[in-house]
């Protein structure tokens, strides 16, 4: 049986690429400089490029392979790699590599052909590449089919072969993106060949939509694998080209390969003279290895389906509204001259200015210029989109659309004979403008995720004893475990991760990490740490007294040991809504003054170390700390000499939250909304791992207090590394600077905490308790009312995330009475909240990955009677939470 459809990307995204949104006003600019011809816009200036061409998503193990090989000129190792791939994968022995398909051309007619000739061919792009040479393309497509309408009428083949003898017969896999071959055609058209003595040459650089086709329409094709299908089809013909920058996912390339080692002995002759040496062919080795990795991976069954229903729902979002359309194997290709009927001249070149003006997306015309045709492919970039961002592409087409009768003509200004020399003269329509509210980056890399059955999550839940912190992170298929240091990091980062210089001094990486950090906070002294916990140890140790009270708005687990181990005693001054998962308060986050101003009348002010304000409250539901009560507590500890120290881990979800639920805010930005918070305190303890986008990283940092700065620095030497660098790489500094910036991008944020919204919203629909208001890291769902029937000191929260991975394959976390420890008596704490939490990590997972995770607790809702508790059979001391294992109470009970 073919894979059935996924439901949600096979992949997570590892790396990101991040998109500019340039305004209305920016993009008439660039129109009118750019000649009204989208050609000459670069990515800078586009929010969407809807262009196939070298703009997928490679792997991670793609990119790795970047670095892997040798750059030698003769004989490189790459190219043996590259060799074995096309043979297991497209079934031909012999390799003559290109710079990309176009010296493949090349290389193919200096060996086959001459001026003058007739070449037959299935596809009428290549048109292009011939007529300047002479040769004269003509069209045997098979023009009655309706699913394969790239075959060969195989009539028409014959009499042309009769009129002419060609120089072989040109196939192309996926004809001008627009027509699939079916097998037995292909078949049919190399039997041609055979009888006539000529070659069947075959472009297979969309090969994979073209079996995809195969498999899905082709009678009797249902049941083979799209590898299966696509050596098949390879092995068809005489001579295959390929594409590096199409199917196989590398940003350049490509190759031809035979079994004839007559022909490969006169393609590697010419490569000599054209495009490199036959052992690399105009390619650098490590585009050897990408393109030969991207070979090997290119049939995985799901991620051909995703992708494939990727296309499916694009264009049929589109021509359900209407639009007037062509199939294309990699998205849809928009009939300018119906979508526009009252611009006769280049209505494809006035649809492509229009879209760009309205929403920054562009579509492009390329190739000789006046073939007719009109049509403007909206191409999806393999892998690289999510549904979200394709529906919103989707949807400004079709806005557009409602306002076609608006789009002015172009008049010419520059005539040529290719579509990249025409230019265009001013003219502005105006449009309404489109808003996109999807992710602001694109996949730069995947990563795959585990694939697994209900049996083998159970027998991995058994073995890691009923606690997700020790499943294998290779078992699990959605991780909502933490946000912590699971970012996917942008391409800005990882660029400057590479350049930063290393040095036990100081690094520029440091100055610009307390560059970005005086920046968004405002802060002078800055002392990175290796991670959150290491900054809140110095901390409480430089500024607790033993005995001294320490209160907290609820307290994060960490924190609250380092302040236990400093002799503090901590005390909870959150407001009582915080503990109330049903209360829609919200600003949960918030310091109750009485509760304060009660502790100060019973121990005095000195006897406070100082006020811990943890910002977007994690253990309370991932809830904000209203600006009012920032301003409002900090005035409040002037007047008693109390420093306030945030934990400012979250800061910028708390920022957010404020733009989005504080109307006075919803015009600031995120990052002056954050400058403001920063105002009400006197330092802070960070967690990088969370905010600053980075997978490891930490902060410690004051605002002005020079001593506390000094004393804080000789700890972090002792328990560190240097004063400038945390224990951190300069590496690490530098990619966690580009993340602080990162950080404070207002549509970044919102995309963010939007998507916790959304999940929260699917819950909530299916009557599934979740703590309300949701907060802006996590969805937390309340233990208690999905199992009233589960006693606490079961630990109902604990059960509840087993099952959900055992369901579904998501890992989550309990934040409950596991996770709160014992009382000193030894009893459990028995807090209020006790709570699963699915955790968002950045800019990895798409929507379609949490309607599943939606799904499959919806799943577990509706059969929770079912579900019993948990008993330790292990339990540590501190922090029981991170390697505790427990045994079902029913397994306790059989025996
Ligand atoms: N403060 C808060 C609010 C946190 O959420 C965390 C970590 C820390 C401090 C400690 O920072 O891990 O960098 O040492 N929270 C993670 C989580 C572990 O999953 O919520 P760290």
């Amino acid at each position: 049986m073919a894979t059935p459809v996924p439901v949600h990307e096979p992949h997570k995204f590892k790396t990101i690429r991040q998109i500019a949104f340039p305004s209305i006003d920016a993009r008439k600019h660039n129109l009118a400089a750019a000649h009204f011809n989208v050609f000459n816009l670069t990515p800078p200036q586009v929010s969407f490029d809807m262009v196939s061409y070298g703009s997928g998503a490679m792997t991670q193990e793609q990119l790795a392979g970047q670095f892997i090989g040798d750059e030698a000129y003769a004989g490189a190792r790459n190219f043996e790699t590259l060799c074995g791939n096309i043979n297991r994968v497209l079934g031909h022995t012999h390799v003559c590599p290109t710079h990309n398909s176009l010296g493949s051309v090349k290389i193919l007619l200096h060996v086959f052909a001459e001026s003058g000739q007739r070449l037959p061919s299935n596809a009428r792009g290549r048109v292009d590449l011939h007529a300047p040479r002479g040769i004269e393309l003509y069209d045997v497509r098979d023009h009655g089919q309706d699913v394969f309408t790239g075959n060969f009428d195989l009539a028409a083949l014959e009499a042309g072969i009769g009129a002419s003898r060609p120089p072989f017969i040109g196939a192309q896999a996926f004809a001008d993106g627009q027509h699939p071959v079916s097998l037995a055609n292909l078949r049919a058209a190399r039997a041609l060949a055979d009888r006539h003595g000529l070659r069947l040459v075959l472009d297979v650089s969309r090969v994979v939509e073209n079996a995809w086709y195969i498999q899905r329409y082709e009678p009797g094709m249902g049941d083979r694998t799209i590898a299966d299908i696509v050596k098949q089809f390879a092995k068809t013909a005489h001579v295959i080209l390929m594409d590096g920058a199409q199917d196989a996912r590398a940003n350049t390339g490509g190759f031809l390969a035979t079994d004839n080692p007559a022909d490969h002995e006169h393609f590697i002759n010419e490569i000599v003279v054209f495009e490199g040496l036959h052992t690399y062919g105009g390619m650098a080795g490590r585009t050897m290895e990408v393109l030969a990795r991207g070979l090997a991976e290119m049939c995985d069954e799901p991620t051909v389906q995703w992708a494939m229903q990727q296309t499916e729902r694009f264009t049929a979002r589109l021509r359900a509204a209407g639009v007037p359309l062509e199939r294309g194997c990699d998205g849809a290709y928009l009939r300018a001259d119906a979508f526009l009927p009252q611009v006769t001249a280049y209505p494809e070149h006035a649809l492509a200015c229009a879209l760009y003006q309205t929403a920054g997306v562009r579509a492009l015309v390329q190739g000789l210029a006046g073939r007719g045709e009109h049509l403007l492919p909206l191409q999806i970039p393999r892998l690289a989109m999510t549904n979200r961002q394709l529906d919103q592409v989707a949807d400004a087409v079709i806005a557009l659309h409602r306002q076609r009768e608006q789009v002015p003509a172009l008049s010419l200004e520059r005539d040529g004979q290719w579509h990249d020399e025409l230019r265009f003269g001013a003219v502005f329509a105006d449009f309404e403008p489109v808003a996109f509210d999807c992710e602001p980056y694109l996949a730069h890399t995947l990563e795959p995720i585990a694939v697994t059955t209900r049996e083998q999550r159970l027998q991995a839940m058994r073995e890691a004893g009923w606690n997700t912190f020790l499943l294998r992170s290779a078992d699990v298929a959605i991780d909502l475990l933490t946000d912590s240091g699971t970012t996917a990091m942008s391409t800005a980062q990882w660029a400057a991760y590479d350049a930063a210089l290393p040095t036990p001094a100081t690094s520029s990486a440091y100055l610009e990490f307390a560059a970005a950090i005086r920046d968004v906070y405002g802060y002078e002294h800055v002392l990175p740490t290796h991670q959150g916990r290491a900054a809140e140890q110095i901390l409480s140790e430089v500024m607790i007294r033993p005995g001294q009270i320490v209160p907290g708005n609820m307290y994060f687990t960490t924190t609250k040991v380092h302040q236990e181990y400093a002799g503090g005693v901590f005390a909870d001054v959150i407001v009582d809504e915080a503990h109330d998962p049903t209360s829609l308060f919200r600003w949960k986050g918030n310091i109750d003054l009485a509760k304060l101003e009660a502790l100060v009348q019973q121990h005095g002010a000195a006897q406070i170390a100082y006020i811990s304000f943890e910002l977007s409250v994690n253990l309370a539901g991932g809830q904000p700390v209203s600006m009012d009560n920032l301003r409002e507590v900090y005035a409040w500890t002037r007047r008693h000499g109390i420093p306030v120290m945030f934990d400012a881990t979250r800061a910028v979800e708390n920022a957010y939250m404020i733009q989005a639920h504080d109307p006075r805010y919803k015009d600031t930005r995120v990052k002056d909304i954050l400058r403001e918070m920063m105002l009400y305190g006197d330092g802070a303890t960070v967690s990088g791992k969370k905010d600053f986008l980075i997978n490891i990283g930490g902060l410690l940092t004051f605002k002005d207090n020079a001593e506390w700065a000094r004393k804080s620095e000789a700890k972090l030497r002792i328990y560190e590394g240097g004063v400038r660098d945390g224990g951190l790489p300069a590496a690490d500094l530098a990619a966690m600077a580009q993340g602080v910036r990162e950080m404070v991008d207002d549509r970044y944020i919102q995309a963010r905490v939007g998507q916790a919204q959304r999940l929260a919203g699917w819950l909530r629909e299916a009557g599934v308790p979740v703590v309300e208001p949701t907060g802006s890291h996590a969805v937390f769902i309340d233990a208690r009312r999905f199992l009233p029937h589960v006693d606490q000191d079961e630990y109902p929260a604990q059960r509840l995330s087993s099952e959900i991975y055992i369901e579904t394959g998501v890992r989550t976390m309990e934040r409950g009475n596991v996770s709160s420890g014992r009382d000193p008596d030894g009893s459990n704490h028995h807090p209020a909240l006790e709570l699963v939490r699915l955790t968002l990590a950045r800019r990895v997972y798409s929507d379609d990955h949490l309607r599943e995770v939606a799904n499959g607790i919806i799943r577990l809702w509706q059969r929770r009677e079912s579900i019993h508790g948990l008993r330790f059979v292990y339990e540590p001391k501190d922090l029981r939470f991170f390697q505790g294992r427990f045994e079902p109470m029913e397994a306790a009970a059989a025996v």
